[in-house]
């Protein structure tokens, strides 16, 4: 590939006169933002072990009161992009949040969509739009752009989960902001059980089924575990046991820009993934399995998370030969797909 001009060839002259009208040469940069065959990946694979950052977490719980934070979150930041930027990938956030028993984090919406994955404790809950979504470890709860969402916590044990928002995307699109407001009235709870049962949907003969854009707002780790296990049985051949999260009423993502899934490994299962565009987050929620991120690997216990670039090949082995382990995984695949950047090499 041809070489270059690179900006000090230019007089100095040339190079004020630019900047003085806002004028950038593109040559100089051209290779940066266009490489060849593949994009510069600032994503590093990275891991955020659970057992180490549960006591910082616990420890925010002492130094900050809810009402001075909010959100009591520690933010789960790759050192590709800089800490400070407070992402994981280019378009997705992770953070730990706690919630004390009797704590209570106001409602709010906001324009990026988010989901929450539970990592420990009982007796907490959030409320989604008004319908009340309790939380058990490995349920995965959302709260779609504008939805209005709150949490309280009724048990008396910490309770952490996992938030996984495309964050980055709406920021950088100058799309992201916040509205507060008052405490929702519960109007529904358990309204997920409606589509507990596979290949039967609410029907009535008077409306086309649900008007709500989304459904289906918690998905009980019960029953995707369920059906994991099911999968497992009835197609043993199978190459990779994964369940998708989805709208029941369409098929489709269950959000616009991040994917989620669930997968298990088989007991001493090990799974080489396609290596495709986008960027992925691995958390464990039962087992021991290895994450290997081109020649990068970590161990990874139960709650403890990590992040794969894209365009790179990642291998997932089960550390059991006896028992099954269990993973949830976010990508960056509806976006991809949406942007029409998707691609699969390998
Ligand atoms: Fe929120």
């Amino acid at each position: 590939m041809q070489a270059l001009g690179t900006l000090e060839d230019l007089p100095e002259t040339y190079r004020k006169a630019l900047t003085a009208q806002n004028l950038v040469p593109l040559w100089p940069s051209l290779r940066a933002v266009l490489p060849p065959g593949k994009p510069t990946l600032r994503t590093r694979p990275t891991c955020w072990e659970y057992k180490a950052l549960r006591p910082l977490l616990l420890e925010a719980g002492e130094l900050t009161p809810i009402e001075k934070a909010e959100r009591r979150v520690l933010v789960l930041a790759n050192p590709g992009h800089g800490l400070e930027k407070m992402q994981a990938s280019a378009c997705m956030y992770l953070g730990m949040q706690l919630l004390m028993p009797n704590e209570w984090a106001p409602s709010h919406k906001h324009t990026p969509n988010a989901v929450r994955m539970i990592v420990e404790g009982e007796g907490a809950y959030t409320t989604v739009d008004g319908e009340k979504c309790p939380m058990s470890r490995g349920d995965l709860i959302l709260t779609p752009t504008g939805l209005w969402h709150e949490h309280g916590h009724d048990g008396n044990a910490p309770v952490v989960w996992l938030d996984v928002l495309d964050l980055p995307l709406v920021y950088y699109t100058e799309t992201s902001y916040v509205t507060e407001g008052k405490a929702q009235a519960v109007t529904g709870t358990m309204n997920e059980r409606a589509y507990a049962h596979g290949g039967v949907l609410p029907a009535p003969m008077f409306s086309r089924g649900s008007d709500r854009r989304y459904p289906m707002l918690r998905y009980p780790w019960v029953d995707a575990r369920a059906a994991l296990v099911a999968q497992a049985q009835a197609h043993p051949e199978a190459e990779a046991v994964q369940v998708a999260y989805v709208n029941p009423e369409t098929g489709g993502d269950c959000q616009n820009i991040l994917g989620f899934s669930a997968l298990m490994l088989r007991p001493g299962e090990s799974l080489r993934l396609p290596v495709r565009s986008p960027a992925m987050v691995f958390h464990l929620i039962e087992g021991g399995a290895s994450v290997d991120i081109d020649g990068t690997t970590f161990s990874l216990a139960p709650a403890d998370t990590c992040c794969a670039p894209g365009y790179t090949p990642v291998t997932l082995k089960n550390l059991s030969a006896s028992e099954p382990s269990f993973i949830f995984i976010a990508d960056e695949t509806p976006l991809h797909r949406k942007l029409g950047v998707y691609e699969v090499r390998a």
